[in-house]
């Protein structure tokens, strides 16, 4: 088994609103290892941003982490002083977000970002103008030397996805976090970003944590992988485990509702009944219970227990043992 890079014990974060606060993640507890590609899914709203954000010391500022902690080799993120915060950020620590707009300034040219992004390492001008021709050119962009004279809005979506890539790259991260990075992209970019990142899997020791609400984007890219539902981690496995035996019933009710896994005789796309529950008034039973169709009574008034089912394989359900 290899070394945990980042290690998240029972992390619970409220958001303040002008109402009842949203528990966006209620003890939610996971690890990240050297050497691994960690999936987090769920359905929307089930706290997949608001975990990766915290991550990287970046909950909002309407957000309260009430308990718990992150810990990157050892030393708790959350507690830190903003100055280390910030250096872990800027070295250890990197991300690359849904919309690649926000990765970069629109005033300023693809190239001089790049190049101001490494002004932490100590290297002159040149040679970090040259490291950026060189992991634009590695991310796939055709013509590097142009694009780092290009606006960010003058680059395609995928093309500034790619650049996004590069840019949180060239911090060279121990953790690179990816929060839905195709999902704004259409089929054929998003193809070539998963192609992208698989390759860089292999020659990258670090941890690459992918955040999506695809289950597709999962199957082709991860090693292990989180399920997140009303924010709570409720399964973790391995990739293959997790899609070939299942034990959670929302893992088992988000896999069927795939399209991926639809007979293509299947003309309507089927889903999960149902919403997510209201984080700001989460129920005190299983959060999944109006959905689930193995619901029993206990699950109403108990909180689900953590089942170690297997090595690596856990899943918060009463009925997990069966
Ligand atoms: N700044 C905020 N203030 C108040 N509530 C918030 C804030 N950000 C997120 N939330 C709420 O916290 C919960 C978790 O949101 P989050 O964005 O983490 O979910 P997500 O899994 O990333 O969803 P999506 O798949 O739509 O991106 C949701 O109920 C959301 O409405
Ligand atoms: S605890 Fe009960 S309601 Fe919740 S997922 Fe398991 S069986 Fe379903
Ligand atoms: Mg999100």
């Amino acid at each position: 088994m290899t070394t945990p890079l980042l290690t998240v014990e029972n992390l619970t974060l409220n958001y303040r609103t002008g109402g009842d606060p949203v528990q966006a993640l209620r003890g939610v507890s996971l690890t990240a290892r050297a050497g691994e590609v960690l999936g987090i899914v769920g359905e929307s709203g089930c706290g997949k941003s608001t975990l990766a954000a915290t991550l990287m010391g970046l909950a909002g500022t309407n957000a309260e982490i009430t308990d718990g902690a992150v810990s990157f080799r050892g030393e708790n993120i959350l507690t830190a002083r903003e100055e280390t915060r910030r250096k872990l950020r800027g070295k250890h620590i990197a991300m690359v977000f849904q919309d690649p707009m926000t990765a970069f300034n629109p005033v300023l040219t693809i190239g001089a970002q790049l190049v101001d992004f490494q002004h932490n390492s100590g290297t002159p001008k040149r040679q970090r103008h040259s490291a950026a021709r060189d992991m634009l050119d590695r991310v796939g962009i055709p013509d590097p030397d142009i694009c780092m004279g290009r606006f960010p809005h003058e680059l395609s979506g995928g093309m500034r996805q790619r650049a996004a890539i590069a840019a949180a790259l060239l911090m060279q991260p121990e953790i690179l976090i990816a929060d839905e990075p195709t999902t704004a992209l259409d089929v054929t970019m998003e193809a070539q970003i998963i192609h992208l990142l698989r390759n860089l899997q292999s020659d990258y020791d670090g941890a690459i944590i992918i955040v999506t609400h695809q289950l597709g984007v999962i199957a082709q890219l991860c090693d292990r992988v989180v399920v997140m539902y009303a924010g709570q981690v409720v399964e973790e496995a391995d990739v293959d485990t997790l899609f070939h035996a299942p034990r959670h019933p929302y893992t088992k009710a988000l896999i069927a509702c795939d399209p991926a896994s639809l007979s293509i005789k299947e003309k309507r796309l089927p889903t999960i009944g149902g919403r997510p529950p209201d984080l700001a008034h989460p129920p005190a039973g299983c959060a999944f219970a109006d959905r689930c169709a193995q619901v029993e009574p206990i699950c109403r008034t108990a909180a689900p227990p953590r089942v170690e089912i297997g090595p690596d394989h856990i899943a918060k359900c009463h009925e997990a043992w069966s």
